[in-house]
């Protein structure tokens, strides 16, 4: 695992979100409550994208198509693929619950940096 420089700070005001490129991985950059946090931007059930995912009153990304989510530190599952009602449960049965992979950030000198 190495830091790689992904952005200028200014480039990510609270609220914004950007996938960056990280040793191959698209990661998700957002800015939430003052913290940067870094996610995989693949969802670990159908490998779809996460970046218009909304967080839910739990601090949890929710993913935008099946809604499994993911706490943002940890990415932790909460929920696996409740959606859409009765199929959302059956396909969720299909695969293991699995969590968002999650990346270490820090900013420094006006920089952010993820460690992958
Ligand atoms: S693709 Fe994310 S829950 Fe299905």
């Amino acid at each position: 695992m190495s830091w790689t420089n992904v952005l200028a700070a200014s480039e990510l005001p609270e609220g914004a979100r950007k996938v960056v490129k990280v040793a191959d991985q698209k990661v998700l950059l957002i800015h939430h409550e003052g913290k940067i946090h870094a996610v995989a931007n693949s969802c670990p059930h159908l490998k779809l994208p996460m970046k218009s995912g909304k967080i839910n009153e739990n601090g949890e990304l929710v993913c935008p198509f099946h809604r499994s989510a993911f706490n943002l530190c940890t990415g932790k599952a909460s929920t696996w693929t409740p959606f859409p009602p009765v199929i959302g449960n059956i396909m969720g049965k299909l695969s293991a619950e699995q969590d968002l992979p999650v990346f270490s950030t820090k900013t420094e000198n006006g920089e952010i940096w993820v460690e992958a």
